[in-house]
């Protein structure tokens, strides 16, 4: 309901993409603690049903469905087999990304760059673009995970930032586009959160010292802190709130 302060999600069925582990596990396994049915997705059939139940068997109501975002009869077979099974979407949060290259903007293999391009913002338009008729017909939300690299780059992360800022501005722009339907969209943009993903990173000490040293509460994140924003974001609690560009960073970017 609109105006509604209620956080409860009850009723909602969510999608959240890239969610067999990390971050996605963690906003998945949070929203279905709220009451949301969500799908749990990833390119590994064997990834999405080992989550899936270990969700089920603490009551929640998941399903698994695998689905590479850079394929796009996958991510329409992701939204038929969603409404299919569940009747409806009201959530669709885009968390799977890649990076493939560490080093150098002059180092960039122009397909390396291309493959980061396509899965970080093209298959997130794309995947938004198939659920937004079901996603009108119920005043949804899309939550988009960004990056604080799409704010501010740390060297050698250079085209990854590139993406997770074009991330930003695609969400912007679907907030204005969307707004008229009823839909509204926001940007979520970690810090350093200790993931496989980031592995990279935490596990070279003098990175993660450099971190922890320009990080206002001297410390990365846990997976599971990244889920409260995402839940208050699916909520109606959060009715007016579109375009919104949110960070949980522990105030690396301050
Ligand atoms: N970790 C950080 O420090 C950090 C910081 C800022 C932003 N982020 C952002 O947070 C999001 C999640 O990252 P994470 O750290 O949670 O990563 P993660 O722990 O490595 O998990 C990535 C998930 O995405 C799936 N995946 C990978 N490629 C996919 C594809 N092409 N299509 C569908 N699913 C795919 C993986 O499962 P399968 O192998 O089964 O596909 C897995 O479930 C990303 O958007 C990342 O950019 C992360």
């Amino acid at each position: 309901m609109e105006g509604s302060s209620d956080f409860n999600l009850e009723g909602k069925v969510a999608v959240v993409t890239g969610s067999s582990k990390g971050i996605g596990a963690a906003i998945a396994e949070g929203l279905a603690r709220n009451g949301s049915r969500v799908v749990i997705s990833s390119r590994k059939q064997e990834n999405v049903d080992q989550l899936a139940a270990e969700l089920k068997a603490k009551g929640l109501e998941v399903w698994p469905v695998a689905c590479h975002v850079g394929d796009a009869g996958q991510l329409q077979h992701l939204v038929e087999h969603t409404v299919e099974k569940f009747g409806r979407i009201d959530t669709l949060v885009n968390n799977a990304a890649i990076n493939p290259y560490f080093g150098p903007l002059e180092g960039t293999d122009p397909g390396a760059f291309d493959k980061t391009m396509a899965i970080n913002v093209k298959a997130v338009l794309q995947l938004s673009a198939l659920a937004l008729p079901h996603l009108e017909k119920n005043r949804g939300s899309i939550i988009n995970i960004s990056s604080v690299e799409g704010l501010k780059p740390t060297f050698g992360l250079g085209i990854y930032s590139v993406s997770k800022a074009a991330l930003i501005m695609l969400s912007q722009n679907m907030a204005k586009e969307w707004g008229p339907k009823g839909i509204r969209v926001n940007t979520i943009c970690p810090g350093l959160v200790k993931t496989k993903f980031s592995a990279g990173l935490w596990q070279n000490e003098s990175i993660l010292n450099m971190y922890e040293k320009d990080t206002a509460l001297g410390r990365m994140a846990l997976p599971e802190e990244m889920t409260g924003l995402a839940v208050f974001l699916a909520s109606d609690a959060a009715s007016y709130i579109t375009g919104g560009v949110f960070t949980a960073d522990g105030g690396y970017c301050l």
